[in-house]
């Protein structure tokens, strides 16, 4: 009981039961006799509102410190149960002049908070935030068992670069000694520790590939690396993905609609369950009617001629052979009512080299554009097909034999998908900048907390 949450206690506690609780200050408002004040741990975005007598009041009490408090709940003149305060003790103080940055009663704007990553997990809006993380990822792990699927821990360390896009961190030790004593003759610096390259993993997929042959529906959720000079809305350095991948699939329309009814049956528990925290955290109001309607699927080609007719409302120049900007992306999106919209069927060279080759010039990839962020998933059926993989594997990565071997022996069809979660986030919050939809964002310049 010590330990009860204020979400516990306010979900079995009633008029009359003393309690303790624990938590930091908000919003603390002196009165004549008293001083009210309500205390966060976190826990819900529910307050609780606590009644002191003045007389009570220690003298380092202010907005932010944190306090242990007792008294039995009362009910406040409006009828919401409240804590009247008969013990208080101040654990930590917490006062503007000695540099904390958040003074009481004011409102910052995003950015600023950002500067205090440290500190930010004490605002409402991004406890709620946190709070809805975990309630997504729970019910993403409860969907994918519910489905059959099995979770996979992919390895983070790795000797591939997946998309082939270069964007890799690689890997080396930092203990110029151990390298030293484990160096062969003239072996570069950085294949020492491995025996070759090795980078933080830009996605699981491929090892991913080599589980569902074996276990068929299989899925992981971990985080993701990309050393992108890209300091935008969109991009971090570090974010979490969610990839599935499928055995026996051998249409998009399968993948498709397992990735639909994911994001669709995710957001109706969090639209159920945790509304007063999305309501906290959202910047801008956001429509789900999408969740009552079919994601519209067109092919790149009937993308291109849409955005073709529309040239002239675009401020970033429109041409094919570049793929889509945002703009163009966001576009779409208006263009299909704000519904998630599919984007299948794409020129070859645009995509990576394990993508099924449809024959005339595109692969079997599929993008899914969102609402406020543009692409949030991307997936495709892979090419199962011996001889053309071997054609289009890079030499560069020449460490993919193994991967080569799953067409080899026992091979199946299989399609999968990668969505990035922070995306996911600011497409149902509204979120405009993905620094703040994950607790310790890094980009370029920016690892330091
Ligand atoms: O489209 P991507 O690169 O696909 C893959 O990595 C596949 N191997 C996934 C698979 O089929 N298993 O990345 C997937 C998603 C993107 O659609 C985007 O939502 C997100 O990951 N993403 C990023 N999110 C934040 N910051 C970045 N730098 C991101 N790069 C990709
Ligand atoms: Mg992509």
């Amino acid at each position: 009981k010590n330990f009860s949450s204020i979400s516990q206690i306010l979900d079995k506690s009633g008029v009359g039961d003393v309690i303790t609780v624990k938590g930091w200050i908000k919003s603390l408002r002196d009165q004549k006799e008293h001083v009210f004040f309500d205390v966060s741990d976190g826990s819900t975005a529910k307050k609780l509102q606590i009644l002191l007598p003045k007389k009570s009041k220690p003298e380092d009490l202010s907005t932010g410190a944190s306090v242990v408090v007792s008294g039995p709940l009362t009910l406040s003149p409006k009828g919401q149960l409240e804590l009247t305060a008969n013990s208080i003790e101040v654990c930590g103080k917490c006062v503007v002049s000695e540099g904390y940055p958040f003074a009481p009663r004011k409102q910052y704007a995003a950015e600023y908070i950002r500067q205090y990553l440290h500190f930010r997990p004490r605002t409402h809006k991004f406890g709620a935030l946190l709070r809805l993380r975990n309630a997504a990822t729970l019910a993403i792990y409860n969907h994918f068992n519910s489905e059959g699927f099995v979770n996979v821990h992919t390895p983070v360390l790795t000797s591939n670069d997946c998309e082939g896009a270069g964007e890799v961190f690689k890997v080396v030790p930092d203990n110029k000694k151990l390298i030293k004593s484990m160096a062969k003759e003239s072996q570069a610096e950085d294949e020492v520790y491995f025996n070759q390259k090795s980078f933080l993993t830009v996605s699981g997929q491929l090892h991913l590939e080599a589980v569902a042959h074996g276990l068929s529906k299989v899925y992981t959720f971990g985080p993701t690396f990309r050393a992108e000079n890209s300091k935008s809305r969109l991009h971090l350095s570090e974010f979490y993905m969610l990839e599935g991948e499928i055995a026996f699939v051998e249409k998009l329309d399968g993948l498709m609609t397992c990735i639909e009814q994911l994001i669709k049956q995710v957001t109706k528990k969090l639209v159920n369950d945790s509304i007063e925290d999305i309501e906290k955290c959202q910047e801008k109001k956001v429509s789900f009617d999408w969740l009552d309607k079919s994601f519209p699927v067109v092919t790149y080609k009937e993308a291109v001629t849409i955005l073709s007719q529309n040239k002239d409302k675009f401020s970033e120049n429109f041409d094919s052979k570049d793929g889509f900007g945002k703009e163009h992306e966001m576009f779409l999106v208006e263009y299909f009512g704000k519904v998630p919209t599919f984007v299948i069927d794409w020129p070859k060279d645009m995509k990576p080299f394990y993508m099924k080759d449809n024959g005339d010039g595109t692969v079997a990839a599929l993008d899914l554009l969102g609402p406020n962020v543009g692409e949030v998933v991307g997936g495709s059926l892979r090419e199962n097909n011996y001889e053309k993989l071997l054609e289009k594997i890079p030499n560069s990565n020449g460490h993919l034999d193994w991967y080569l071997d799953l067409r080899k022996f026992g091979s199946v069809p299989t399609g999968g998908f990668g969505l990035g979660f922070e995306r996911y986030l600011q497409l149902i919050l509204g979120i405009s900048n993905i620094k703040d939809t994950i607790p310790f964002p890094r980009w370029p310049h920016n690892c330091s907390l």
